[in-house]
């Protein structure tokens, strides 16, 4: 190679501050280098915690992009890194060439070659090298080490501000998916107010506080609508990601066919139906959090490869060559007993193990029951702002029927029931907008067939009877006082007590519930009496 004018020196710098602009701007990097110095290979590589990652090559084997060199492992890589001068090696050093056998138009060992490391320093800091070999011997000797040290130079400054831009649209795109992702999101993985005073839900509070700010995957079980997905919002916000995104992923709803897509990405074309390059839901996560909703319903196979990502924090988009490290923070949630589904042997032991590193378990509200009546008047108050409602009251009986019940749904159940009751009284809404919750308005939770061993029969207004009561009432309270009484040496049961009125259970209900009668039931034994 003859010597490199200054004015191909020009062109190099010119070409390299244009090349910047482009899509593949580390491709364009070599190109313009390969300009003025002809070689057969050439790569660059960025330099970071003692290991060099290839950003582009050419003349070696597309897999070369997947390595990662410790320095440890590569002597020349070594001898370059250290040096502040371009690094000729002499054609007949016996150390080990990175490229052994990567060269793409020459297979097995390099023969006898030149071979050229230049370190690219950006404020004297080792930022990245670029290498060049050629398959001519001596031929990068003739160039001058000063012209080496300009393009070294000149390499350094374009590949510092390559980076700095690749980065910036790396994060711009990450922005953009997050943003995204959580559009699609439903509302309530925003954090939301955990209410409730128990002793049950106190202490939930405090495994928040205490698993929140901790590095640990918290596995988070509980029966359907506990709020699991609040607890993970609430660790989430609790945790030093807090300003990142958690991102929502339900396993129980992608089809087994694109789970790995979906939570690793793929690239365009990857499979049929690819059409473009899509990031996963882990990288999308990256910084912040993966909450993993449903887990339990992870089909095995699904299961070992996430089981892979939490080992190792390495992600491989479908199609993609590359590996991508990235660091989420896992919130695994469901309604089954994991360890059972161990045993069973529909859940993977080790993945169990990851996962559960910190266990919260979320009590159902039967355990909670003193929680009850926050979470109603919250819940109203919710409620009055959406249906444009002054004031809804609560009152005593409604809340004792709504504690006296076991709510299998839970707290979603719940807060469905008080949407339900309060549509329905808003048909008797006051001229002051006031609706008024009573005991009757609860009546089907009174009636509902969770009802347990023994109760005590409550009717509502039939202590305010006035005394010159006309027929109607009259009636109405008689009838009150008999259903009453033949519920009651009937134990609460409500077919025998329609068999012996000779009527049927639902009528009775109804008129029950018209009469404003209720079943306070009282929980003695796990034995549900049969209604
Ligand atoms: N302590 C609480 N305070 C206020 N709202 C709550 C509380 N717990 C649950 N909720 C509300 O109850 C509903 C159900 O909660 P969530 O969706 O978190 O249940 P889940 O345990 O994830 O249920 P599933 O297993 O069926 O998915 C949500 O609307 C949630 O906001
Ligand atoms: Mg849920």
């Amino acid at each position: 190679m003859s010597q490199i004018t200054s004015n191909s020196l020009l062109e190099l710098s010119l070409d390299l501050a244009t090349s910047l602009s482009s899509k593949d701007r580390f491709a364009r990097l070599l190109n313009t280098v390969r300009k003025a110095i002809g070689c057969d290979a050439i790569a660059l590589l960025s330099f970071d915690d003692d290991k060099l990652t290839p950003l582009a090559q050419q003349g070696l084997s597309n897999d070369t992009l997947g390595r990662r060199f410790t320095l440890d492992d590569h002597p020349r890589f070594k001898i370059i890194c250290q040096s502040q001068h371009p690094v000729r090696f002499s054609k007949d050093s016996t150390l080990p060439d990175p490229y052994d056998g990567l060269l793409s138009d020459h297979d097995g060992d390099l023969p006898v070659h030149a071979c050229m490391g230049l370190p690219l320093y950006f404020e004297q800091k080792l930022i990245g090298v670029l290498t060049l070999d050629s398959l001519s011997p001596n031929v990068f000797d003739d160039i001058a080490n000063r012209t080496l040290e300009m393009i070294s130079a000149l390499a350094a400054v374009s590949l510092n501000t390559a980076m700095t831009l690749d980065l910036l649209e790396r994060q711009a795109l990450h922005s953009q998916q997050v943003v995204e992702t959580l559009a699609l999101q439903p509302g309530n993985i925003k954090c939301q107010e955990i209410i409730g005073s128990s002793v049950a839900t106190k202490q939930l509070m405090r495994e928040i506080r205490l698993v929140g700010p901790s590095p640990f995957t918290a596995l988070i079980q509980g029966e359907t609508g506990v709020g699991k997905e609040l607890v993970a919002s609430a660790i989430h916000a609790n945790s030093p990601r807090a300003h990142a995104a958690i991102v929502h992923v339900n396993c129980a709803a992608m089809p087994e066919n694109l789970i790995e897509s979906e939570l690793f990405g793929h690239v365009k074309g990857a499979f049929t139906g690819a059409e473009k390059t899509r990031a996963g839901k882990f990288s999308i996560a990256n910084g912040g959090t993966l909450f993993l909703d449903e887990i339990g319903e992870l089909p095995l196979s699904a299961q070992s490869k996430l089981l892979r990502v939490l080992q190792n924090n390495e992600i491989q988009a479908l199609g993609q060559d590359n590996t991508e490290t990235v660091d989420v923070r896992i919130i695994a949630a469901t309604n089954r007993d994991l360890a059972k589904e161990v045993e069973a042997g529909r859940f993977r032991a080790d993945l169990y193990h990851r996962l559960s590193v910190y266990p919260v378990n979320v009590p159902p509200l039967r355990e909670r029951l003193t929680d009850v009546h926050l979470l109603a008047g919250y819940f109203c108050e919710r409620l009055k702002r959406k249906l444009g409602i002054m004031q809804i009251s609560l009152s005593n009986d409604f809340i004792h029927t709504l504690e006296s019940y076991d709510w299998p749904g839970n707290i979603r159940e719940l807060e469905h029931f008080i949407n339900r009751v309060t549509l329905k009284a808003k048909v008797n809404i006051s001229d002051n907008g006031v609706i008024k919750l009573r005991g009757v308005d609860a009546a089907e939770l009174a009636s509902a067939p969770t009802a347990p061993e023994s109760m005590t029969i409550n009717h509502v207004s039939s202590k305010n009877v006035p005394h010159n009561e006309d027929l109607k009432l009259a009636t109405n309270h008689f009838q009150r006082q008999y259903i009453e009484q033949v519920l009651m040496q009937e134990n609460g049961n409500w077919t025998h007590a329609a068999k012996r009125l000779r009527t049927d259970r639902s009528n009775l209900m109804r008129l029950a519930k018209r009469l404003g009668l209720t079943l306070t039931k009282v929980v003695t034994t796990n034995t549900k009496a049969q209604l």
